[in-house]
């Protein structure tokens, strides 16, 4: 059955304000970015009031396939993109490069959904939250892993109070990948993904956490994880590992793992001062689906039981969650993102914490080139501790490359010859022909 917009705004209680009006019920989406970006173009229907009417990217064939699939306008340059006239603007580009691809579209006009990260500079997360300040606009980090089922039912009982308040939490997202499969999404040496350092790609096991018990951090350590062993198999400069230990603003610690080191996880759990929970481990992309809640004996409240394990339901819209990409949360996504437009509330994910979570990653690394050393998360909400950051442009990114620059990664080790040859058959047999063939 195809729900529109006043189904939803009856569901989630939403304001049909002047806003909404104009937006005559259907949110008019552009993205940019035809890999990534074709799920949020998939999901941008009717179903959460939104109409997908344009894509950008630079990569001509494809786009041209994309855009007939969808039967939509297309663009190679972003620039004439932010010209087409709609409400909003999907970030689907390179992982680098998101932060300036932001401030752009909020300037344009455009409310912005991006994926993760959403600034990999401190000064381009200064830039992001006062050009949504200047703007009023929606902005929103496109994190999709917080809402899984089993993530929504960890906020919910958090909430409920029954585990009290959090004292220490984990989160798990380590995706390993073949040279094969790895080469095969990130062609030429410069790809982000062959140059992303181990901390970088943190929102997914951190996010969830965020989301679950509505802390911040304020204080990273990082300890990155090399071995040649793994490297060499890879064209990477970056590590194939991390660790993040976060101090929040109660005083918790997060522990934080990543990011594709043999032995896949994806994986929560929150400790609280009267109990505890996780997603219990299983073999499944996402463990075991199943929620565990426990308590100890002598803290349990009456009516409470000891333990309990048990696949949770979707709140809300269950029907439409089950058929979307990574656990349901391709769909909370766009449907957060209009919520948020039609109500003029910013989303959970709004630009604040989009940016914190992301310099999380940035911070770590700082701190994990120097073995662990503590550093100071600035709160991004405030004007005054953020200042200190708008001219702070350390970079380990190639296109960012200059003296005082971080390495990417702290291995010195050199890919094996199998893997540059397998990386110039995969890439030449993909057609890429960048100057950054190895
Ligand atoms: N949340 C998730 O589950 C999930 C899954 C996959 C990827 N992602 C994120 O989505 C983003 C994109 O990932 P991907 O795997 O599609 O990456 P990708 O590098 O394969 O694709 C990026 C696309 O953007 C295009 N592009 C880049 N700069 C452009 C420009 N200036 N103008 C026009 N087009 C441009 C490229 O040609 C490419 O097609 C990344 O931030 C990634 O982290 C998230």
């Amino acid at each position: 059955m195809v729900r529109g917009v006043d189904y939803f705004a009856r569901q989630s209680g939403l304001k049909t304000n002047h806003r909404t009006k104009i937006m005559s019920n259907k949110i008019r989406i552009g993205v940019i970015g035809v890999g990534r970006g074709q799920s949020f173009a998939s999901a941008a229907t009717d179903v959460v009031g939104m109409e997908l009417v344009a894509i950008c990217d630079h990569w001509e064939e494809k786009l041209k396939a994309v855009g007939e699939k969808f039967n939509v306008a297309t663009y190679t340059d972003y620039d004439k993109f932010l010209e087409h006239d709609m409400d909003a603007v999907i970030l689907a580009n390179y992982f680098h490069q998101h932060g300036p691809f932001a401030v752009k579209a909020l300037k344009a006009g455009k409310h912005v959904m991006s994926e993760t990260a959403s600034n990999t500079t401190l000064a381009e997360g200064v830039a992001l939250c006062r050009t949504v300040e200047e703007t009023g606009l929606t902005y929103m980090l496109a994190e999709n892993y917080p809402f899984t089922a089993f993530n929504q039912e960890m906020r919910r009982v958090y909430q409920s109070g029954e585990i009290g308040e959090v004292t220490y939490a984990e989160g798990e997202y380590n995706h390993p990948m073949t040279p094969r499969s790895s080469l095969s999404i990130s062609p030429g040496t410069n790809h982000w993904r062959n140059w992303i350092p181990s901390t970088y790609y943190c929102t997914h096991a951190l996010a969830p956490l965020v989301y679950i018990t509505g802390e911040r951090v304020v204080r990273v350590n990082g300890l990155s994880i090399a071995n040649d062993e793994v490297t060499r198999q890879y064209v990477r400069k970056g590590d194939p590992g991390s660790v993040i230990l976060c101090r929040t603003g109660n005083g918790a610690v997060f522990r934080i793992f990543g990011l594709c080191l043999p032995g896949h996880s994806n994986w929560y759990r929150v400790h609280g001062s009267h109990g505890a929970m996780e997603l219990a481990r299983g073999s499944g992309y996402f463990g075991s689906g199943q929620v565990r809640v426990w308590h100890e004996e002598w803290d349990q409240k009456p009516g409470q039981l000891r333990e309990q394990v048990y696949s949770p339901d979707w709140p809300e819209h269950g029907d439409l969650a089950r058929k979307a990409g990574h656990g349901g949360g391709d769909f909370w996504t766009n449907f957060h993102f209009a919520n948020a437009i039609r109500s003029g509330e910013p989303p959970f994910l709004d630009v604040y914490r989009g940016v914190e979570m992301s310099s999380v990653g940035i911070i770590a690394w700082k701190s994990a080139l120097k073995e662990g050393t503590p550093i100071e998360v600035p709160d991004f909400r405030d004007e005054e501790s953020r200042k200190a950051y708008e001219n702070d442009h350390w970079s380990p990114w190639p296109e960012h490359a200059g003296p005082g620059q971080p390495p990417a990664g702290s291995s010195k080790s050199k890919p094996t010859k199998e893997a540059l040859e397998l990386a110039r058959q995969v890439w030449t047999e993909g057609g890429y022909k960048g100057e950054d063939m190895v």
